[in-house]
C-alpha cells in the first residue's frame, strides 16, 4: 500500500483513507491500480457494483483496489485524479494535514446517474449526490474545470468549451 495514506474508519461512510503525513497541494498521493478490468458486469456481486466499480474512459469498468477503493466522496474534496503517462494518479487539490481524510468529488469525470444521500458534512454539501458532472451546480462545474481528466475533456470538448467561456 502507498505509504502516504492508511485505511481507517471514516465519519463520512464506512472506511476511508487518511493522510499519514502532511501532503502539499498538487503533490502526487498514489497511483491507481486499474488492472482489474471487468468484462461482464453481470457476474459481480451487488457489493462490488455499489462499492468497487469505477467507470472510466470508453466504457471501461475496473474493480478498484486498496487503498483507493476506500476513497469517500466529499462535496468539498481535497484530491482529484489525472491520467499521466497512461496511468491514473491521485493528486492533492490543496495542502492536506496528517490525519485528514482524503476525498474526491465523485462527480468529477462522472457520466452516470448513480446517487446516494451524501454524509460529507460540509457546509456546502449537495445532500443528494448525483454521479454526473453536468448535473453539478454551474459554480461547481467551473471550479472543477482544472481537475477534469483529459479523456473527459476530450469526450465533452464542446460542452466544456462553453463552460470555459461562461461567466
Ligand atoms: C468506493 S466506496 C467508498 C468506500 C466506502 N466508505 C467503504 O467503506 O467501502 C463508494 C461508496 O461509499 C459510499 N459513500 C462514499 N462517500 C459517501 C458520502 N459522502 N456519503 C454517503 N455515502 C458515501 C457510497 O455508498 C458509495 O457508493
Ligand atoms: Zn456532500
Amino acid at each position: 500500500m502507498a505509504k502516504k495514506v492508511a485505511i481507517q474508519n471514516s465519519c463520512i461512510h464506512g472506511k476511508g483513507i487518511f493522510a499519514q503525513e502532511d501532503i502539499k497541494s498538487e503533490e502526487e498521493i498514489l497511483v491507481m491500480d486499474d488492472s482489474h478490468v471487468v468484462i461482464n458486469l453481470g457476474i459481480l456481486s451487488q457489493h462490488q457494483l455499489d462499492y468497487e466499480c469505477d467507470f472510466l474512459a470508453e466504457g471501461r469498468v475496473v474493480l478498484m483496489q486498496e487503498p483507493e477503493v476506500f476513497i469517500n466522496h466529499s462535496c468539498d474534496p481535497n484530491a482529484y485524479v489525472k491520467t499521466v503517462d497512461g496511468v491514473r494518479r491521485t493528486f492533492a487539490m490543496r495542502d492536506i494535514k496528517t490525519g485528514e481524510e482524503l476525498t474526491f468529488d465523485y462527480a468529477v469525470n462522472g457520466e452516470n446517474e448513480g446517487t446516494f444521500k451524501c454524509h460529507c458534512g460540509n457546509a456546502n454539501c449537495r445532500k443528494n449526490y448525483i454521479g454526473n458532472f453536468f448535473s453539478l451546480p454551474l459554480e461547481a462545474q467551473k471550479k472543477y474545470l482544472p481537475y477534469l481528466d483529459s479523456w473527459f475533456v476530450e469526450k465533452h470538448r464542446a460542452r466544456i468549451l462553453v463552460l470555459n467561456h461562461s461567466h
